[in-house]
């Protein structure tokens, strides 16, 4: 669709739909106009019956660096409260076919949040996957605390939440959070997730759907929602489920705008200098 400003599809097969989020400049980073395009290319291809499975990527540098900082940091509490900043990102978490996210570089903020979104997550060796809120004085909002705790258990989940670290393609994989690291070269990623979303929809596609229906449906409910999990015995009360989760995360993304710690974290990125946070 020539239309699109931030991302540029194509069909490297006839069945796969390949989108590529263009905004090499800022490193990929998700302006609000971006995700409504991505949105837009993913139900489109929802609907459309030659499309059997999509691939989602970046650059070589940057799958992308997180939400748009020089877009929030002038943002009030107000302002993202009453707009529901964000939620619309989780838009993409309805989408019944398979979306195969190919990470090259910097997959950061709401960057590792969207590639927790997608149904699988090829990386290559240069990954790189990260939450560094915390440095602009924020939390995750696109679903961090909640898919990645998810993934890797609460230890590394607070590790990379709390000190912002980036982890590379080999912790990552190591961790249980992503499907596999490819080999090098430049494109390689993109080729691998081609290869396999082909695989995919070359399958019957009411049956895909399924499979990833139930998947998810396990995701939503088990892991944090189940409210009495017998195991040898003892019951487990879990006090969440996902979709409670991400709510409270979003809650809480939301209030830390009303903090100058908030202001100064985001401002001092945009004037490229380090943060002097007031704890306010
Ligand atoms: N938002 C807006 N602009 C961004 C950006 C972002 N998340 N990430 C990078 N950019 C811009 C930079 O400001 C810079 O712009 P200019 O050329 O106009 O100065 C350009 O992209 C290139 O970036 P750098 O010069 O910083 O490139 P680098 O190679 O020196 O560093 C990097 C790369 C380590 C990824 C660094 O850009 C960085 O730390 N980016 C921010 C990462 C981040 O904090 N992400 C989380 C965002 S908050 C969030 O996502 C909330 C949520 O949960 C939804």
């Amino acid at each position: 669709n020539a239309n699109y400003e931030y991302i540029v599809t194509s069909r490297p097969e006839p069945n796969v739909l390949l989108i590529q989020l263009n905004r090499p400049k800022a490193l990929n980073a998700l302006c609000s106009p971006l995700f409504k395009e991505l949105n837009q290319a993913l139900r489109d291809a929802d609907r459309d019956d030659s499309v059997g499975a999509m691939v989602l990527t970046g650059s070589e540098k940057a799958f992308a660096a997180g939400a748009d900082i020089k877009e929030m940091k002038d943002k009030q509490f107000a302002d993202v409260y009453k707009n529901r900043f964000l939620e619309d990102w989780a838009d993409m978490t309805k989408i019944s076919k398979p979306i195969i996210a190919a990470v090259s570089g910097y997959a950061l903020g709401g960057g590792c949040e969207l590639a927790l979104m997608c149904d699988i997550i090829l990386a290559s060796p240069t990954a790189k996957f990260g939450q560094p809120e915390i440095n602009l004085g924020v939390i995750p909002g696109g679903g961090g605390s909640q898919r990645l705790a998810q993934l890797v258990g609460k230890s590394r989940a607070m590790e990379m939440v709390l000190t912002g670290r980036m982890i590379t393609a080999q912790e990552a994989d190591k961790w249980g959070m992503i499907s596999g690291i490819v080999g090098e070269g430049e494109g390689q990623v993109v080729k691998d997730a081609i290869a396999m979303a082909k695989v995919i929809s070359e399958k019957s596609q009411i049956a895909v759907q399924a499979a990833k229906e139930v998947v998810n449906e396990g995701m939503l409910h088990d892991y944090l929602g189940r409210k009495d999990v017998g195991v040898k015995g003892y019951f487990i009360a879990y006090e969440t489920t996902l979709t409670e989760g991400l709510k409270y995360e979003r809650r809480i993304f939301h209030g830390l705008f009303a903090t100058n710690d908030q202001k100064e974290g985001m401002s001092a990125f945009a004037e490229k200098r380090k943060a002097n946070f007031t704890h306010s």
